[in-house]
């Protein structure tokens, strides 16, 4: 029967069981389903081991008795039988699929899973709901732009700063950790709700929620810097941040967090750039900005492609937006404290001129923060009007 054989293995005293059955699959990868192969050998039960292997992998064998001939003759079977019959494919390796199914689970896009693996709950699986273009690009972006907290900044570069000055620094740093901090556990939430095959959303949710663990940092270490404690921290401030934490919906958690809350906080860290007493302010507020204007690019992409899949969208995002605010209209908004130090910072000092410059520029801050929101509204797909209506809604807590 050897003549018939299309190539052979030549396994020495190698067993099956110790690693011989690896010569043997790859001669049957070689071949053609229904190609036979010779396999030589002398390894003890080397027949009786060769069987057992060709019913699990699905190949039929024929036993040989010659003594001066093969030990058996191994027909390759099809792909179809055996251990991986049922196997499923999870799509190409570049492009995800519409719909990742629950057993496949944790493995890599473009894997074959084998049939019976485990469903795994992932809510969010849904190209629709959770793909953007730009997700690989914008996570490497994240990734090469991650900085060193503690080579960053020059924290031992000496300022000198008035007292009530230095506390208005500490009270808007306090705000910021607070904000900060809701803005690491809603993206570490949906980063575990998000199903593996949409890969690139999943690591960029984690990047996302690893910058604000660096933005709480900062934030905490500037104000402690010269304060043995942190400032004030409002009923109104933590009542808008709860209703960003109690959102389940990922993406009316987009629109509320990352198109209006962080698109708002990034026109106040430009403010704080340009106004800060200090130079380690300063290095922070610019640091963190930058960070924050990848979570915007990547909140509004992800709902501008949702929505454009889905044009329903955006009364569920209008909705949601309406209902924060009536949930918010009796809190007192951004703390007294907050908007007193941020008229200070701008005023620079307590002369009532600069006090008055001071709260213009707070002014044109908050209509800055308006136009920053109407033209993300618009550009995620809504119209101008609607738009600036959306804006004005938006919390007075800023984030
Ligand atoms: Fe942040
Ligand atoms: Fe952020």
């Amino acid at each position: 029967m050897t003549e018939h054989a299309a190539c052979s293995v030549e396994l020495g005293d190698l067993g099956i069981d110790q690693g011989g059955h690896l010569l043997v699959k790859r001669a049957l990868r070689a071949v053609s389903v229904g190609t036979p192969i010779a396999v030589y050998g002398n390894a003890p039960e080397l027949a009786v081991h060769l069987r057992g292997w060709c019913r699990a992998q699905g190949h039929d064998i024929e036993i040989a008795n010659r003594v001066d001939g093969p030990a058996a003759v191994i027909t390759r079977g099809s792909a179809e039988v055996g251990r991986w019959r049922g196997a499923d494919p999870t799509g190409t390796a570049a492009t995800p699929e519409e719909h990742a199914r629950a057993h496949w689970g944790l493995a890599g896009r473009s894997a074959t899973v084998e049939s019976g693996a485990p469903d795994f709950d992932f809510p969010l699986d849904t190209r629709a709901e959770v793909w953007v273009e730009e997700a690989a690009r914008l996570y490497a972006h994240a990734a090469a732009s991650q900085w060193n907290p503690a080579t960053a900044i020059a924290w031992d570069e000496p300022f000198d700063l008035h007292d009530e000055i230095e506390d208005a620094v500490v009270q808007v740093m306090t705000y910021l950790i607070e904000n900060e901090t809701a803005a690491l556990v809603i993206p570490a939430r949906f980063a575990s709700q998000v199903h593996p095959h949409f890969r690139e959303v999943m690591q960029l949710l984690a990047i996302q929620a690893a910058d604000e663990a660096r933005h709480i940092e900062v934030f905490t270490r500037r104000a402690l810097l010269r304060r043995p404690k942190l400032g004030l921290s409002t009923v109104g401030g933590q009542t808008s941040l709860k209703t960003l934490i109690d959102e389940p919906n990922f993406a009316l958690s987009s629109m509320l967090l990352s198109v209006l809350g962080e698109g708002s906080f990034l026109t106040l860290l430009g403010f704080l750039q340009q106004h800060a007493p200090d130079p380690i302010t300063r290095q922070v507020s610019r640091l963190v900005g930058q960070d924050e204007a990848r979570h915007v690019a990547f909140g509004v992409a992800h709902l501008k492609h949702h929505v454009s899949k889905d044009p329903t969208l955006l009364g569920r995002l209008a909705d949601a937006i309406e209902r924060r605010h009536d949930v918010l209209a009796n809190t007192a908004g951004l703390n007294e404290e907050v908007f007193d130090a941020l008229v200070l910072l701008a005023a620079g000092s307590w002369q009532p001129a600069a006090l008055h410059s001071g709260w213009e520029k707070v002014q044109v801050l908050l209509a800055d923060m308006g136009q920053g929101r109407i033209h993300r509204l618009c550009k995620v797909g809504f119209d101008g009007k609607t738009a600036e209506a959306l804006s004005a809604l938006h919390t007075r807590n800023f984030m």
